[in-house]
């Protein structure tokens, strides 16, 4: 054989077999309710195989009990297969409907009439382009004496702490119109950072939407988008239950554009594709 280069997959990479499809795949769901279609078989593998090369494990099935008995290895699986693509202002007719509609939201939701306060979460916040959208959009529409408390979480460490930090690209000058640029954020080192006025308002944490709830109080406004797109039917549905039973009467339940509660059973009101009220 001199004289040919021979190219040898490396061991671990030729057995990624239908088991291990399987293997991680319920990992996946049991964790976190994320379904791995027949069509992510191949998006699964490619992220496995990037997660071999960079760490000591010599085959799958040493991967899978690493990520299984690592909580640092688990998110990073986690980081690998799920996207956390998110803008400023993403699906903008959301934040116009909060804008042009607060009377009416006012006028529909009495708690938070009687507490002077409005309790919002954004459920799969991401790098916090959504938390931050949302609170400049209140801070805008809202009367003075109403309190904004806003609660964002995400199951990604990594996306938690870049959202908690509010430091952004100058390339947000396409998202953000000037006039909030101005208003809640400045340049420091070539980068937009969220004023500390804007921050105060939001709780940045780590939470697994499968998780139970914690929350003593009832939220008014829960914008849960882009997220249930990875999970199975079963746990959308339980999902959209959960988030009705914690939102107040007459609060708002948004959801991402491409996502439907038309085929789940659930009792929120419609109001406009994506937008929900309890009634
Ligand atoms: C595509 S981003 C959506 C961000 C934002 N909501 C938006 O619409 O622009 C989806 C986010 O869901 C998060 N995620 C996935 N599974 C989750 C789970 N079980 N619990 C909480 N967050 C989850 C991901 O980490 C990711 O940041």
């Amino acid at each position: 054989m001199r004289g040919w280069t021979i190219f040898r997959m490396p061991q671990a990479q030729r057995h990624f077999t239908e088991k291990h499809i399987r293997l991680f795949s319920q990992l996946l769901k049991d964790k976190y309710g994320i379904r791995i279609t027949r069509e992510k078989t191949d998006m699964l593998k490619r992220k496995l195989q990037k997660m071999m090369t960079g760490s000591n494990v010599a085959s799958y099935d040493e991967l899978y009990e690493l990520i299984n008995s690592s909580s640092l290895y688990l998110t990073r699986f986690l980081d690998e297969v799920t996207t956390h693509t998110t803008n400023f202002f993403r699906e903008s007719s959301h934040f116009d409907y909060i804008t042009n509609e607060i009377n009416y939201l006012l006028g529909k939701n009495k708690r938070i009439r009687e507490h002077g306060e409005i309790r919002v979460w954004s459920a799969a916040c991401s790098t916090g382009e959504e938390p931050y959208t949302l609170a400049m959009i209140l801070k805008e529409s809202l009367p003075e004496e109403i309190a904004i408390k806003m609660l964002a979480t995400d199951i990604s460490r990594k996306v938690v702490s870049a959202a908690a930090r509010g430091v952004y690209a100058l390339q947000i000058e396409n998202e953000v119109k000037q006039y909030y640029l101005q208003k809640y954020f400045y340049k420091a080192d070539g980068l937009y950072q969220v004023t500390d006025d804007l921050k105060s308002l939001i709780k940045f944490r780590v939470f697994n939407l499968m998780d139970p709830f914690p929350f003593k109080k009832d939220f008014d406004i829960i914008f849960c988008r882009n997220v249930m797109i990875y999970f199975e039917g079963q746990a959308q549905e339980q999902l959209v239950q959960r988030m009705y039973d914690i939102i107040a009467s007459g609060g708002l339940f948004f959801i991402g554009h491409s996502e439907g509660l038309v085929s789940k059973e659930h009792r929120f009101t419609f109001l406009e594709p994506s937008v929900y009220m309890k009634a």
